[in-house]
């Protein structure tokens, strides 16, 4: 009985994406992707189900094409060969003007930030509602006010990117990527370059999000400090394909020798933390 009332908030969060896991319903599937960029050969024969409600966690070294990956969900890049279903939808030969609707589903958190430096917190945010909604000024302040308490940045609107550390403006381009009310969440590398507290808050923040807007999300990262603590799956991208898929339980001791090796080396990283 006890263990019913345990404040495990992970284990609280995640009850409700592991039931729907187990429909299986796919929100995003790969078949056979094919990717390369002249000789070098990226994507090759990517298979990969993402599940409603779940949190998908994209290992992988540098340059092992996990941002690729996430670019070809939104149907920023094409594949060669291959298909990418999106809700069912077959987006592989979408024209242009489709994609746009595909994309709305989606909302990105960039590995750069990625924020206007020019514009204050409030007109970042406001950006993508001024772009593809019709609402009024007070509309827009309200989802903007909304977003940041989200992120837990209120009364930051008036601040300019200048003035923001790492992990504010990573929640900033967070609170940017979810004003548009995203089905799905796609980070890309969301604790890189921050501290070990920093990277905690927002490993917090994903879980957090992840219950409160009822979303699917893929989270691409080498942290593997961040990969247990926000992921249900571990999806291990290694030459072109996934060489590893499961739940987090199971890849603490996956008997992979790629996989162990990326954890050794990983531990050994995080025992030197940087500045916090
Ligand atoms: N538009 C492009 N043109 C040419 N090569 C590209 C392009 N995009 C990606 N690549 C190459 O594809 C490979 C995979 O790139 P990708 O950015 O997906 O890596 P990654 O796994 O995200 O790495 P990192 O952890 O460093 O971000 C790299 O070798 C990269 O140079
Ligand atoms: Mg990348």
């Amino acid at each position: 009985m006890s263990e019913s009332l345990s404040t495990d908030r992970r284990a609280e969060t995640r009850e409700t994406p592991d039931r729907r896991q187990q429909g299986r319903d796919v929100f995003v599937e790969f078949r056979d992707v094919y990717k390369a960029y002249g000789s070098k050969k990226v994507l090759q024969g990517v298979d990969l189900k993402v599940y409603r409600g779940e949190v998908l966690v994209i290992l992988g070294g540098s340059g092992s094409g996990k941002s690729v990956t996430l670019r070809h969900m939104l149907g920023l890049e094409a594949p060669d060969e291959g298909r990418i279903l999106v809700e069912d939808e077959d987006i592989t030969d979408l024209p242009e003007e489709e994609l746009y609707r595909v994309r709305m589903k989606f909302g990105m958190l960039f590995q750069s930030g990625a924020l206007f430096d020019s514009m204050t917190v409030f007109e970042n945010i406001a950006f993508p509602l001024r772009e593809h909604t019709e609402m009024t000024e007070e509309e827009i302040a309200r989802a903007v006010r909304e977003k940041l308490d989200l992120v837990s940045l209120p009364s930051s609107e008036q601040l300019m990117p200048v003035d923001l550390s790492g992990g504010m403006r990573k929640r900033v381009g967070l609170a940017r990527s979810i004003v548009l009310d995203p089905k799905m969440i796609l980070y890309d590398e969301p604790t890189t370059g921050l501290d070990p507290i920093t990277s905690a808050k927002i490993n917090e923040m994903i879980i957090d999000l992840q219950s409160k807007l009822n979303v699917t999300s893929v989270v691409v990262t080498h942290d593997i400090q961040s990969a247990f603590s926000v992921g249900d799956r571990i999806a291990f991208l290694n030459k072109g394909v996934f060489e590893w898929v499961g739940s987090v339980e199971q890849a603490r001791n996956a008997d992979h020798p790629i996989m162990r090796e990326f954890f050794k080396a990983s531990s050994v990283t995080a025992a030197q933390p940087t500045t916090a």
